[in-house]
């Protein structure tokens, strides 16, 4: 087992270090205050290549691996996981998919501009009766020869106002169940879309959450994924690389607070020393540590599987889960080691202790993901 990055993977891991310091944190707290969408930081983003970092050259993207990507997702993660939020659902859910199982003439179209960041995307699958359960869509695809008419709304779709293209997954054939669902490639500004109200959320406030509506939006045959039927399994394919990215944006909110604590209790004195020679302190540090450690290597095992070209949803699925609650808990404990200082804004703890809540619930909540690794397990 090799445990060495290679010098890609550090330059990477630099490069969105030095991003994180120099472009996120400023402002992090103003753009959480006021709900701001990080548009400058993105379009940076875009222009450094981290917004299809795993998608080939030949396509607009950085041609990286998917370790380098979580690499990246985890330094983005530790100053501002709004921005991060972002990076994420492009790579993964959106170029991943258009890169693998879109047509060459989808490629071309779609996939470069949100390869090489002149646009991002969004993904289109829970809607108000249909979280957890992802079959049970409700949106539909007519087929109307040419094109196909578009009829539903979808809920808590992170960068809906901002996104230029949609991955829409809707029914086709009701009757067929999971087999005649289909996903779509929907351009925002499609007469009959409408965006709804942004969502005013508890944590990563600055990114852009809405229900999309969509009336009698016509949708030409060409912009089907796949072969007819093939949009429930290609959903549960895209989401599966996604909870790499989700987890390593758990990890990158876990060390965030970490290396605060750390600090802080290198600075903070009490009772005659620095709160670090406190064993109690000393004891809160050491488990976190373990517990981010732990997690750190689910995340790259997870991202190795995939890399080569091994099964890797079982991995995804329990790299979440345990990613997500370790960011639960870490950010929990890193407001206690701040005591009262914790609970206000400018020492950032609180905002990832919220920000780490949604990482326990989006693309799949910790209840959906253990239903994948017992089912896995169960075989
Ligand atoms: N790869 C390929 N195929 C898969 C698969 C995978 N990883 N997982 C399931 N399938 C296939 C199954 O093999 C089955 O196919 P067959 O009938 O041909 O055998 C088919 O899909 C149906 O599978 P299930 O019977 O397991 O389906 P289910 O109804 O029991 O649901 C579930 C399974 C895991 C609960 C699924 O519904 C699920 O993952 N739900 C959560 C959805 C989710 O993550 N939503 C997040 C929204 S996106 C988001 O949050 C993005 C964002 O904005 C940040």
């Amino acid at each position: 087992m090799n445990f060495d990055f290679t010098e890609e993977h550090l330059n990477v891991q630099q490069a969105a270090r030095d991003f994180a310091q120099t472009e996120l944190l400023p402002g992090v707290i103003e753009r959480d205050n006021e709900q701001k969408f990080p548009y400058e930081q993105i379009k940076k983003l875009g222009e450094l290549g981290f917004l299809g970092i795993m998608v080939d050259p030949k396509y607009g993207g950085s041609g990286m691996d998917t370790i380098s990507y979580v690499l990246a997702m985890e330094e983005l993660s530790k100053i501002d996981a709004s921005a991060s939020v972002v990076v994420s659902v492009n790579n993964s859910l959106v170029c991943w998919g258009l890169e693998t199982y879109g047509s060459e003439e989808q490629k071309q179209k779609y996939l470069v501009p949100l390869a090489s960041g002149q646009v991002h995307g969004a993904f289109l699958l829970s809607e108000p009766e249909a979280g957890s359960d992802a079959t049970s869509q409700r949106t539909t695809a007519e087929d109307k020869g040419d094109h196909y008419l578009l009829n539903g709304t979808k809920n808590w779709i992170t960068n809906g106002n901002t996104a230029t293209y949609y991955l829409v997954i809707a029914q086709t054939h009701v009757e067929k169940g999971h087999k005649g669902i289909n996903a779509f490639i929907v351009e925002k500004n499609s007469p009959g879309v409408t965006v709804g109200k942004k969502e005013d959320k508890m944590g990563i406030r600055g990114s852009d959450t809405h229900s999309i509506m969509f009336q009698d939006v016509k949708v030409p045959k060409e912009n089907r994924i796949g072969e007819d039927g093939f949009g429930f399994k290609f959903a549960m394919k895209v989401l599966a690389g996604g909870r790499i990215g989700i987890a390593a944006q758990a990890l990158g909110i876990a060390s965030g607070a970490f290396e605060l604590a750390l600090k802080y209790s290198k600075e903070r004195k009490a009772f005659g020393k620095e709160i670090m020679h406190h064993q109690a302190i000393q004891f809160k540090l050491a488990d976190m540590a373990t517990q981010i450690e732990a997690a750190r290597l689910m995340v790259l095992k997870a991202a190795y599987l995939k890399d080569t070209h091994q099964d890797y949803a079982l991995a995804s699925s329990m790299a979440k889960v345990f990613a997500s609650e370790t960011a639960m808990w870490v950010t929990t404990e890193a407001v206690q080691v701040h005591g009262g200082y914790g609970y206000v804004k400018e020492y950032h703890v609180e905002r990832l202790m919220r920000d780490a809540k949604i990482t326990q619930i989006y693309e799949g909540t910790s209840e959906v993901n253990r239903i994948v690794i017992s089912r896995e397990i169960l075989r």
